[in-house]
């Protein structure tokens, strides 16, 4: 059977044969199909990407229906269980799982780029002390393009290398710099003989004492939090970070590009608004009724639930949802938990969800674990945009050498004004003095 589609246009009554090849056609291979000479052409019309492939990646695999999420071929049980982070950014980066000794390079490497140029803190002592930390995290990185000139040069590889481990090194320290700001209090400096996650959490948490000692079951699960949020492939922040990195501009720039993509409440916003929806919902006993709201389309959204591509439980909120219990046994229950519990025991069994594959994603725990750890809800889309920086960063090198791609730029369907004649403004007066 050959890989093809025959395609008859009823228009004309003609047949087309189109090659299928990795399960896909090409989009431009429609533009053969025409009416007359005149006719433009067949384009596929495909609002928010639903099912269109805009490049061929080795990076992560996802079966939504299954539940599957694998980095590089590895599941992602297997890496939250045995691997760390830096560990995995690594792997997601160079493609490979490090040597022993390439892995002590990588680490020391990256804990060696962790503080930021004096000067960066001027911008971030601009921001306003209510300015959402996410504003100015996503302000600040496109700011570093600035102080690195050499990052224009994005065909060099061994550079591109450098920026990858100054990035990935940088993002916490500006994560915490831009909370500590938003709260008042003196940035924390890294402090390099702990671990990136207990890093974090010094840079955030530190107060007067000389040296902080994070809490070992926090600062894994942090580690482990990083872990699932790495990379998810072709998402709503990615596809941005491709999309500007698609005209050669610096990583930097494309960066605080796809975290301004992160922000919004239908992406990396999402834990933020769970725990907003369960603070509003109150107590376990008023779920029912919201339950019926949000079916009944009066209210919002379940947030924390559904996926464009998991039809299936999502496979990291099923290793968060483990997390959160290990992170209350140190900081207390969290007292929505039981609401979140609830919520979901009754969405699982109710036909409107099942029907519609709406299962709970990655955002639907990870608040309540932040909240215990004393995170601000403002804080968790930088929470997401710190770990997500090696997986941003390897697909967009994966976009930038992929000899196929080209900048990106999609058609329109043009539904507006044929063309028309410009009315200058005293004869529009004259007809509305009339009118
Ligand atoms: N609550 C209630 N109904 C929902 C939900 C939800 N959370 N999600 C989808 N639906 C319904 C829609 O109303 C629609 O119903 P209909 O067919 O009767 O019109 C159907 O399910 C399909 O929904 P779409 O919006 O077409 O699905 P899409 O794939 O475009 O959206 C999205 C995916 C944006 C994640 C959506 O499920 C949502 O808004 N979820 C809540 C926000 C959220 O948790 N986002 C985090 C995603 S994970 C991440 O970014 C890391």
């Amino acid at each position: 059977m050959p890989d093809t589609l025959s395609i008859t246009d009823n228009r004309t009554g003609k047949t087309y044969e189109v090659p299928i090849e990795d399960g896909t056609i090409k989009a431009l291979d429609l533009r053969k199909i025409k009416t007359d000479a005149e006719d433009f052409g067949l384009m596929a019309y495909d609002p928010g990407f639903m099912n269109t492939a805009a490049c061929k990646s080795r990076i992560t695999f996802i079966d939504g229906d299954k539940g599957i999420l694998r980095y590089r071929g590895y599941p992602i049980e297997q890496l939250a269980e045995q691997s760390d982070f830096l560990e995995v950014a690594y792997l997601l980066y160079f493609g490979e799982l490090p040597t022993r000794s390439q892995l002590d390079d990588f680490k020391r490497t990256v804990l060696s780029h962790t503080i930021i140029h004096e000067q960066t803190k001027k911008f971030i002592d601009g921001f306003r002390h209510d300015s959402h930390p996410m504003g100015a995290f996503l302000s600040t990185v496109a700011a570093l393009s600035t102080f690195y000139r050499e990052v224009k040069n994005i065909f060099d590889a061994q550079n591109r290398v450098i920026q990858f481990e100054r990035m990935v090194a940088k993002m916490p320290t500006i994560a915490a710099f831009c909370y500590r700001h938003s709260v008042g209090m003196p940035f924390a400096y890294p402090d390099n003989d702990l671990s990136y996650a207990g890093n974090f959490l010094n840079m955030m948490f530190k107060g007067t004492e000389t040296k902080f000692k994070p809490n070992p079951v926090l600062e894994r699960a942090m580690d482990v939090l990083f872990i699932l949020h790495a990379d998810h492939e072709q998402n709503c922040s990615t596809t941005t970070m491709r999309g500007i990195g698609s005209s050669h501009c610096d990583p930097f720039t494309a960066l605080a590009g796809a975290a301004a993509a992160l922000y919004g409440p239908l992406h990396g916003g999402a834990n933020e608004a769970v725990l907003k929806m369960l603070v509003e919902i109150g107590s376990k006993d008023r779920v029912p009724e919201f339950i019926r709201r949000v079916k009944a389309g009066e209210g919002q959204r379940l947030m924390g639930f559904g996926h464009r591509v998991y039809k299936n439980y999502d496979p990291r909120a099923k290793i968060i949802k483990k997390v959160a219990f290990e992170v209350f046994e140190v900081t207390g229950r969290n007292p929505l938990l039981d609401i979140a519990l609830e919520l979901e025991r009754i969405a699982l069994e109710d036909d409107y969800f099942v029907g519609r594959k709406l299962y709970p994603n990655v955002d639907f725990y990870s608040g309540l674990i932040y909240q215990a750890m004393g995170f601000p809800t403002e804080m968790f889309p930088v929470l997401f945009a710190i770990p997500r920086t090696p997986g941003w960063l390897s697909q967009w090198e994966e976009q930038i050498l992929d000899p196929e791609q080209r900048i990106v730029r999609p058609r329109q369907v043009y539904l507006g004004y044929d063309e028309r004649e410009y009315v200058p403004m005293a004869i529009r007066e004259e007809s509305t003095q009339t009118v």
